[in-house]
């Protein structure tokens, strides 16, 4: 490849834009593994990446991000930034109810790739379209969930294939008592990926729903609410297991047969415990042991470098598979809980229920 990927961004929002303002105020060790965060200054952190043309449907909005990342070209129609600059990349940061058309346009018109935020779509139908259409075009794909590409998450992921805690059995998600589609992509996308991405066989889950909500789930109808998710459970294809707890702290623990492991507070710190080499009578003790960070780099920031180097080298559409796989176990623990908590298996049949995420006038 030639030069830097040429990027346009659609939707100069908060996580378009301006997301690393609002960390303005974060801890120092929270900014320093975090940012940047936001898509435009991932981009422009990212050498091999150069950032030339934003698009947002408010004309103030994509004038404020193109004077900030000395962007010459700005639009509000994406159709026409597609069809006037040669672009070899597009990420999208608008909410979700349009991005799946923003995503097929792209495609159509012919990038290499797209960095899409999550959730992928408000329906099964429309990510199976996207998943469709990448596949097709060969574009490679990166997704919002950034977690997957931070250092502290590989860090741990790389520990656990060593061996630190034996054989991985569970993953415990602790981020909150948030909304399935606000939050929970996050939740079951790092389940995955410490899974090893082996795909989801089935799911179990517990919503809880806004008074008014239906009370069935029937074909084609719409969840307009975002669903708070009080418990879910996954089981994937290798066998391991993962379950999501409304519990905050933002904690992520690996249990093994031999120990467990915990990234802490969002990676804050990371502790690995191991099984003490004797067995009490309630049980087994554990020894606690801080694991030395690696230098942090952004999420974000990583996942654009994986993107750029995807398409420079086609390697696999892992990101891709997790992402749709994940966007069908979000659904599935929807009709979990319409199914009375009953275990749901993967794919699902029904591919046009919507989900719209909203919060009060906020559409996710
Ligand atoms: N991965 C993460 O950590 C993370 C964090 C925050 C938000 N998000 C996701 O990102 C999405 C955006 O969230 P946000 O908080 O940045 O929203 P936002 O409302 O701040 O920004 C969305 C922007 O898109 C623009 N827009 C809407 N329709 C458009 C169109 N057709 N063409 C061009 N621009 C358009 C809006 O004018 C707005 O500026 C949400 O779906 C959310 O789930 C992800």
């Amino acid at each position: 490849m030639n030069g830097p990927l040429r990027f346009g961004l659609v939707g100069c929002g908060r996580i378009g834009a301006l997301a690393d303002d609002r960390a303005a105020g974060w801890p120092p060790e929270l900014r320093e593994l975090w940012l940047p965060y936001a898509h435009a200054s991932a981009i422009a952190a990212t050498p091999r990446a150069r950032l030339v043309a934003v698009c947002d449907a408010s004309e103030a909005a994509a004038a404020a991000a193109a004077a900030r990342f000395r962007v010459e070209r700005t639009y509000t129609d994406h159709r026409r930034m597609l069809e006037h600059e040669r672009l070899d990349a597009v990420a999208i940061a608008t909410r979700t109810a349009e991005r799946p058309g923003i995503v097929l346009d792209a495609i159509e018109a012919d990038v290499r790739a797209i960095y899409c935020e999550k959730p992928l779509a408000s329906t099964l139908e429309e990510a199976d379209a996207i998943g469709e259409a990448a596949r097709r075009r060969r574009v490679a794909f990166g997704y919002g969930t950034r977690r997957r590409h931070m250092d502290v998450y590989t860090r741990a992921r790389e520990l656990c294939r060593e061996g630190a805690i034996g054989a991985l059995k569970l993953v415990v998600v602790r981020f909150g008592a948030g909304g399935l589609m606000w939050n929970h992509p996050h939740s079951v996308d790092i389940a995955s990926f410490f899974a090893g991405d082996p795909g989801i066989r089935s799911v179990q889950g517990t919503l809880e729903l806004p008074e008014g909500a239906p009370t069935e789930l029937v074909a084609d109808r719409t969840l307009d609410c975002d669903p708070v998710l009080v418990s879910g459970a996954l089981e994937f294809s290798n066998g391991v297991r993962a379950a999501i707890l409304p519990v905050d702290g933002q904690d992520v623990e690996l249990v093994g047969t031999t120990g467990i492991l915990t990234v802490r507070q969002d990676g804050r710190e990371l502790i690995l415990r191991t099984l003490a080499t004797d067995r009490t009578d309630i049980g087994w003790m554990l020894t606690e042991q801080p694991i030395e960070g690696r230098p942090a780099a952004s999420g974000t920031r990583r996942g654009i470098e994986r993107l750029i180097a995807e398409v420079e080298v086609p390697s696999s559409d892992d990101e891709l598979r997790a992402a749709l796989e994940g966007h069908e176990a979000i659904f599935g623990l929807a009709e979990s809980h319409f199914a009375g908590g009953a275990r749901v298996s993967l794919p699902l049949r029904r591919r046009r229920i919507r989900i719209t995420g909203r919060v009060g006038d906020k559409l996710c």
